[in-house]
């Protein structure tokens, strides 16, 4: 079977992209791949944090996760910081990046702008999400196109460390989905859709009020010439809607463009399958968060079974280096 790996970071409550680009996947690979899904904790520390908060929101996306169908029996889920290798394995790989290469990476440009303060982890955060994936040998990672560039820089640092040091990792490869890789905001269909955005009435939440989710749809922003069609360029808001309902009811934006002449019924159509598909994830939470002791118990699972895998290949790593052994 394949190794799959991929992380989320418990910042805020998850929204319609990260469910269409990325867990929806996940709960799709679980059952064909051997998985392993990670609350990347450490991760969220990379901008100011309250005390408390990021344990907090690891449990709550960890019952996310459960809610939109990750099975623990099937696939290994636990919490980045749990697994210390993570942040061991992290050390070695950000001595084989380079500053260049860090200094290019557009999620990094776009966080620290809106920084006042700018910590060193935000900037090698690229180098702990590599160790995150090389960690599990991992063949494939499935996630949204944001994250294409650092699984890009993972395969070269990992190329970089193979050829250094010996064989050491598998090179692996990011999997975007065909549909729903780049969910956009609803009213700025130029931005994709954020946890970080200005304002809320564009972000599609899996936790929010089924009504409001059905308004938020009505009012997307589309465009005046009252032409269906799917082209992303000069449609933006129209092809996002197409995006969306296809990704949910499985067909592509372009075969649906064909049965609509109106943006009213297409609107209409992907509140209410969107609604169907949160509906259901919104009643497993709630019964989820009834037992925070049984979601830690699934953790403590996780993250032995994630131990297992990861303490081999950073004993790999460290002994191709050929750091001294400790006697
Ligand atoms: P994060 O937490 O921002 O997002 C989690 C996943 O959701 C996808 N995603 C989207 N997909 C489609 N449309 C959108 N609007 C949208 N917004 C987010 C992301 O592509 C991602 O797959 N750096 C990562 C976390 C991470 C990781 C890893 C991922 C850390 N280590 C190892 C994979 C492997 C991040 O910030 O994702």
């Amino acid at each position: 079977m394949p190794r799959v790996f991929s992380g989320i970071q418990p910042t805020g409550d998850l929204h319609l992209g990260n469910l269409l680009g990325a867990v929806r996947n996940w709960v799709q690979d679980q059952h064909v791949a051997d998985s392993f899904y990670c609350v990347v904790d450490l991760h969220a520390l990379t901008v100011p944090k309250e005390p408390g908060e990021v344990g907090r929101s690891s449990l709550e996306m960890a019952q996310t996760l459960l809610a939109c169908g990750l099975d623990p029996d099937v696939c290994t889920l636990f919490v980045q910081s749990h697994v210390r290798e993570h942040s061991e394995l992290a050390w070695l790989i950000q001595c084989v990046t380079s500053i260049g290469e860090l200094r290019r990476m557009t999620q990094f440009k776009d966080k620290a702008d809106k920084q006042d303060f700018v910590s060193a982890g935000l900037f090698t955060y690229p180098a702990l999400q590599a160790a995150d994936i090389l960690l599990y040998d991992t063949d494939r990672v499935p996630v949204g196109e944001d994250q294409r560039q650092h699984i890009e820089l993972t395969r070269d640092v990992a190329e970089r460390f193979n050829a250094r040091y010996g064989n050491t990792f598998v090179i692996p490869e990011a999997t975007v989905p065909r549909a729903g890789a780049r969910v956009m905001d609803l009213q700025v269909p130029t931005d994709k859709m954020s946890k970080s955005a200005d304002s809320d009435a564009g972000v599609v939440y899996l936790m929010e009020d089924l009504a409001a989710t059905a308004r938020k749809f009505k009012r997307a922003v589309t465009d005046s010439d009252g032409d269906v069609r799917f082209d992303p360029a000069t449609k933006p808001g129209v092809s996002n809607l197409l995006s969306i309902l296809g990704a949910v009811t499985d067909r592509s934006p372009e075969d649906l463009a064909d049965e609509y002449t109106q943006y009213g019924p297409l609107k209409s159509d992907t509140a209410d399958a969107v609604v169907e598909v949160l509906r259901p994830i919104q009643e497993r939470f709630a019964e989820l968060v009834e037992d925070p002791t049984g979601t830690g118990e699934l953790l403590a699972i996780g993250a032995e079974k994630a131990t297992a895998v990861a303490s081999d290949v950073y004993r790999r790593a460290v002994d191709q280096v050929g750091l001294l052994p400790r006697v």
